[in-house]
């Protein structure tokens, strides 16, 4: 379908941006971003931290900052700042030992692949005897999948022993990828592999993150030639990165705003022209994007994922025409029909959740369980019910967290945006 619209790939793509050339020039509206988080990388002994609402473009900035660094150092700036291939994500089901080795087994491989590149830098690599012993070593490959045990947050046990067999072997591994890493990056200053941990918020409560993350500190965060970049939302990442035994190890929480619309008209235009092969007719231009944009609350991945959908429908109903503005119609019309039929259902919603929700709209679409006088209520428990009814309508999503009762773990879904439009009588703020 896209080659039929003048495309070689989908425009409207909500996955993060890829960390290469493309993603590069793809990434609009977050230069000063982009240069906070390259410059704590290079000249931070703190690792860095981003904070932000889901869809906002977090992990997409983390790519292209990788990316830049990595080409940075090719081109001889010194510093060899090297991404690992994928950021981590960790759940509750997560131990010390499974991540630890999740991670040293991502670092030797990336150990591996620029190996050259490095060496041609004059750093200290291992040598291919040692290597090739490691990649053939049948360990090696048991420890790569990451095999993951009941540990962090929660009630469930921290150690997990090893079991005996392979317990060697697996220090032995541990000891040799970080000598590897104590010869290749004597100082902070020589650079290091760039590690991201994504969606802190995976782990629900901030006494879970801050757990996992005071449990690896000393054999993770504080070891040379690793540069930590940690990712969240709901305030889990400020939460977390706030607790005693953290501090001087993580940063202050780079707070990610949504780009401005101006922006996220720039960023559509730039997908067009880099998608563009010769003569497009791309289904949302920037008017319509931006009109998508700001019914969802300014969430980039929303508004991209609509706009998909909507080329799906208008390419396959045959609706689209070459006009500009005959597009802007036909795309503020298929919204508003998307908000009609997302309010049809959500007919088990009463009065009373429908003031929580316009309430929650109000005051930004996010708030904590314990701001529940805000909300008319005086309890917590009292106003739990409306939330729920509002859940089951998947108009928010609502999780509460005993180890941060500040967190705003309450907020509108993407479809309850779409459903607030309509209840606003189609206006947007
Ligand atoms: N600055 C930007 N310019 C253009 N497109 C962007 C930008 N930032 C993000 N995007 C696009 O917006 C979408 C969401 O970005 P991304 O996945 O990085 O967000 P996120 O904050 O990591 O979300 P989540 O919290 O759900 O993981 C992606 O499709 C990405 O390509
Ligand atoms: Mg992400």
């Amino acid at each position: 379908m896209w080659d039929e619209l003048g495309f070689r790939d989908n425009p409207y793509s909500p996955k993060p941006i890829h960390a290469n050339e493309e993603g590069s020039e793809l990434l609009v509206g977050r230069d000063s971003e982009l240069r906070k988080l390259m410059t704590y990388i290079r000249a931070s002994d703190t690792h860095p931290t981003l904070e932000g609402p889901n869809g906002v473009g977090k992990t997409s900035l983390v790519s292209v900052a990788g990316f830049r660094l990595l080409r940075e150092f090719e081109e001889g700036k010194p510093g060899a700042y090297i991404p690992l291939s994928a950021p981590f994500q960790l759940t509750s089901e997560d131990t010390l030992q499974s991540f630890k080795q999740r991670v040293l087994y991502a670092v030797a491989q990336q150990f591996i692949s620029r190996s050259s590149l490095l060496k041609e830098k004059g750093y200290s690599v291992p040598n291919d005897d040692e290597i090739d012993q490691w990649l053939n070593s049948p360990l090696f490959h048991l420890t790569g999948g990451g095999g993951s045990l009941a540990g962090f947050g929660g009630n469930a046990t921290r150690s997990t022993a090893p079991n005996s067999s392979s317990g060697f072997s697996e220090s032995g591994f541990v000891s040799t990828v970080k000598r590897w890493l104590d010869e290749c990056f004597p100082s902070r200053a020589a650079g290091g592999f760039i590690c991201v941990i994504d969606n802190l918020e995976l782990l629900e409560t901030s006494r879970g993150a801050r757990e996992l993350l005071e449990a690896i500190r000393d054999e993770l965060l504080n070891i040379s030639g690793l540069r930590w970049i940690l990712c969240g939302a709901r305030g889990i990442v400020r939460s977390s990165a706030s607790s005693p035994r953290l501090q001087g190890v993580l940063a202050e929480p780079i707070e990610m705003k949504p780009i401005d619309d101006a922006s996220a008209e720039q960023a559509l235009l730039k997908r067009i022209e880099v998608y563009s092969i010769g003569n497009s007719n791309p289904p949302v231009e920037a008017e319509g994007f931006a009109h998508v944009y700001r019914i969802g609350n300014r969430n980039l991945r929303n508004a991209l994922k609509y706009c998909e959908d909507f080329s799906m429908w208008a390419h396959l109903e045959g609706g689209l025409t070459e006009n500009s503005q005959d597009k802007l119609k036909l795309i503020e019309a298929w919204m508003a029909e998307t908000a009609d039929k997302y309010e049809r259902d959500t007919s088990g919603v009463g009065n009373r959740a429908w003031r929580v929700f316009d309430d929650l709209v109000a005051q930004g679409g996010a708030a904590s369980p314990s701001e529940y006088e805000q909300f008319g209520y005086e309890t917590q428990q009292a106003m739990r019910p409306q939330l729920k009814l509002l859940e089951d309508a998947n108009l928010i999503e609502s999780a509460v967290d005993e180890s941060d009762k500040r967190r705003r773990t309450i907020v509108v879904t993407s479809r309850g945006w779409i459903v607030n439009y309509k209840r606003s009588g189609f206006e947007i703020s």
